[in-house]
């Protein structure tokens, strides 16, 4: 008998692999922090030599392998500062989720897993800023929408070479759609692997997938990721109607891709997502799921006509995840709380899309009363500058809150920053004409663009400058990106303010 250690330095020394795992490299699906603290973050990676092999499994041997992490304060890893090893079971897809703890505050980190003789690429990862300490600024990347039929990941990889402090992503990182299934204008781009996702297999190899993408493992080797699901890591415009087989397996899958907390681990046909995280005295991140708690709509999912959603008790964040959001902007204390979360939050009034008398459902629209005591809480607790970050409409979008959207004298008393997608709908267009008459027609709305890309966030002690920006093109592999626009709110006065 050989304990583990030795086992680990017997593969290592000989050159050969552990007689447990294939020869391949393992480490196709690439590397992946996220959730920051102050003293550190979480790691993740998968082994995964057949990324897409029929069963999910990634080409992985039934066995449990030991795979060795670890941290160090310089990117060739010459000086490791913490070091370990976490075990790689067939139940998680032989992911691996380590949460580093002991690690200093407000600065950058890399890490590399080992497996047998195989060694990961080097990620990068930073820890937040101590709370309690005041001044810092801090630079997100905020991202939503990755259909990889409708394009190339063009505004991952310029995500990547942007560095932020942190990633954002705001739902829909993976789509269920068969092959071939919703094309975009001017057809798809490159293929799903087969039929719609529904078992466990199914969004393991999406999820696979996705992650052979260059660009997308670029993103994610750069900087800690925040993410939260939309409906697309599921299916299109879920709710609790889904069959809960159906909804475990894709909350398993989604846990075992991404770089969570033990916290988030799922149960069963549940996942618990939304979080809180601190940067600092700069910034509170309220992390929400407006997916999983919601009421079911009474005409069921989707935009239709629903007269009976006018009701103002309605939930969209279930009243649990509502007490935890109002207490925490009581006890937040920061320059700016950032509100994640997934669909379109102020007044965007009768869809231009859907037809002229028809409210957007799938929205905060459709959940008026749960509007209005969250935009309630922040005021009643004395939050200094409410950003709320939304994701799903697969176009920029920038407006003010206000507390009464019937009233035109209600003051703005915060802000909507809404991202586009890294690729649905593919293209895109400049010139949109409804859209256009519905900004003349609502004054909160400030910006639409439908291009496809990303926000970025500079954020300091005196104003939160959002850069929307956009690629010309994801048809095709390898688009610059460009500014489109450039919005700045300054710290206490809640409103956007275009820069020339
Ligand atoms: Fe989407």
């Amino acid at each position: 008998m050989i304990d583990r250690r030795s086992f680990f330095v017997l593969g290592l020394v000989s050159g050969m692999p552990p007689r447990r795992l294939p020869p391949a490299d393992p480490f196709t699906l690439g590397v992946a922090s996220g959730d920051p603290a102050p003293d550190g973050f979480v790691l993740w990676t998968r082994l995964a030599p057949v990324p897409m092999a029929e069963d999910g499994h990634g080409g992985m041997p039934k066995e449990t392998v030991p795979v060795q992490w670890e941290v160090a304060a310089d990117p060739s890893c010459e000086h490791v500062v913490r070091r370990g090893t976490e075990d790689a079971a067939r139940e998680w897809a032989h992911s691996v989720h380590v949460e580093v703890t002991g690690l200093e505050p407000g600065r950058e980190y890399w890490y590399r897993f080992r497996a047998g003789p195989h060694v990961s690429p080097v990620g990068r990862a930073r820890t937040a800023p101590a709370i309690g300490v005041p001044g810092g600024a801090a630079t997100l990347a905020l991202t939503s929408c990755a259909n990889y039929q409708h394009g190339y990941f063009t505004a991952y990889a310029r995500v990547a070479e942007e560095r932020p402090d942190l990633i954002v992503h705001l739902g829909d990182y993976i789509y269920e759609y068969a092959k071939g299934e919703h094309a975009c204008p001017g057809g798809n781009v490159r293929d799903h692997e087969g039929h719609e996702s529904r078992t466990l297999a199914d969004y393991r190899r999406r999820h696979a997938l996705y992650k052979t993408d260059p660009d997308l493992r670029a993103a994610h080797a750069v900087a800690p990721w925040v993410s939260v699901m939309d409906d697309h890591e599921v299916t299109n415009n879920w709710m609790s109607l889904v069959p809960s087989a159906r909804r475990a397996a894709a909350f398993r899958a989604y846990y075992e891709h991404m770089p969570l907390r033990s916290d988030a681990r799922p149960k069963g046909p549940r996942i618990r997502l939304y979080r809180r995280l601190r940067w600092g005295d700069l910034l509170t991140l309220h992390m929400l799921d407006t997916r999983q708690y919601r009421d079911p709509l009474p005409c069921g999912p989707g935009f239709q006509e629903c007269p009976q959603a006018a009701k103002k008790d309605r939930t969209i964040t279930g009243a649990d995840q509502e007490r935890w959001l109002l207490d925490g902007f009581r006890g937040s204390g920061a320059r700016w709380d950032l509100i994640g979360q997934q669909v379109f939050f102020g007044h965007r009034g009768r869809g231009d899309d859907i037809g002229e008398e028809v409210v957007r459902q799938d929205a905060w629209d459709g959940y008026s009363g749960s509007r209005t005591r969250v935009t309630r809480g922040w005021m009643d607790a004395g939050v200094r500058n409410a950003v709320v970050l939304t994701g799903d409409v697969h176009s920029h979008w920038a407006g003010d809150l206000a507390l009464d959207y019937d009233d035109p004298g209600s003051p703005v008393v915060g802000t909507e920053l809404a991202v586009t997608s890294v690729t649905s709908g593919g293209d895109g267009h400049d010139g949109d004409r409804a859209r256009d008459a519905l900004l003349a027609r609502n004054p909160h709305l400030r910006f639409h663009l439908r291009r496809r890309g990303y926000i970025l966030l500079k954020i300091d002690q005196a104003a939160l400058t959002a850069l929307f920006k956009t690629l010309p093109y994801v048809r095709l592999p390898g688009a610059p990106v460009t500014v489109a626009s450039t919005f700045v709110i300054a710290d206490r006065v809640p409103g956007l303010v275009r820069q020339p």
